[in-house]
């Protein structure tokens, strides 16, 4: 896939993946579910570069979700050693890029390494301007939207002024651009809870690769496929284009 096929004046503002197809992969090799994790992570690296690459403004993950709670205590624990050694890790890799760590989630569930080696790398990363990258952990979408509410009410908001405008500025955090295009791999078209409120009008792209398998070519792929899409907004196709 060549970079030269982009349009760089249609590129999407903020792109939100949904990282699936870990563990079958690792099944296909004969090997445990965090070895398919372990190997996502030159996913993430090849998806982050290459979005820094474009200066794509934000890349959201879904790294991991409310629901991921329940799955087993060794694949969990397994998930977040992987993600205190790659923040640490990649900590060179944001920098080289300028790009800028950031969390969405309820982040004072995760165990407290994973927790302070989060807020270290978001703080020593939070200069950085090309790109912001930001991890979706122990998040889901129905859970920030109950978060919302209940900010909205302590803050005796009176009904009147109640409106999406300000739903949007109580989400956390507020100044992102909602994602204009939405990747999921792994072959399931579904949306699993992320971004509920944010992905009202967003152009949904569904790849059968898993995602250890996704490389630079399928975002550029993914993107071409966004560039090619008409936005209507509800509104007709000759209204867009006068
Ligand atoms: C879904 O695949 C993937 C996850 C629940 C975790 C994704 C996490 C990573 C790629 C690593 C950590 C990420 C960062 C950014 C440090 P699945 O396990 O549901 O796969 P399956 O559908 O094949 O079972």
């Amino acid at each position: 896939m060549d970079i030269n096929k982009i349009d760089y004046n249609k590129l999407p503002q903020h792109i939100a993946i949904i990282m699936d197809g870990n563990g079958r992969w690792a099944r296909t090799k004969g090997k445990f579910r965090i070895f398919g994790h372990q190997n996502g992570i030159t996913s993430v690296r090849e998806t982050i570069e290459t979005a820094a690459e474009l200066k794509i403004k934000h890349v959201t993950l879904y790294a991991f979700s409310t629901e991921n709670w329940n799955r087993p205590k060794a694949e969990i624990d397994g998930l977040m050693n992987l993600l205190v050694n790659t923040i640490n890790n990649e900590y060179a890799t944001l920098m080289k890029n300028n790009i800028k760590l950031n969390s969405i989630g309820d982040i004072s569930k995760l165990p407290i390494e994973c927790h302070h080696k989060l807020k270290e790398v978001i703080e020593k990363t939070q200069n950085n301007s090309n790109t912001t990258l930001t991890l979706a952990l122990s998040y889901s979408g129905r859970w920030e939207i109950i978060e919302v509410v209940k900010k909205i009410i302590k803050d005796n908001i009176s009904i009147n002024d109640i409106s999406e405008d300000l739903f949007s500025q109580y989400l956390t955090p507020n100044n992102v651009p909602y994602p204009e295009l939405l990747i999921r791999t792994g072959g399931e078209k579904r949306i699993s809870n992320f971004l509920l409120w944010q992905i009202a009008y967003c152009e949904l792209y569904f790849s059968d690769k898993l995602w250890p398998e996704f490389r630079r070519e399928d975002l550029l792929q993914a993107i071409i496929d966004f560039q090619k899409r008409e936005r209507r907004f509800g509104k007709t196709t000759e209204q867009i284009k006068n």
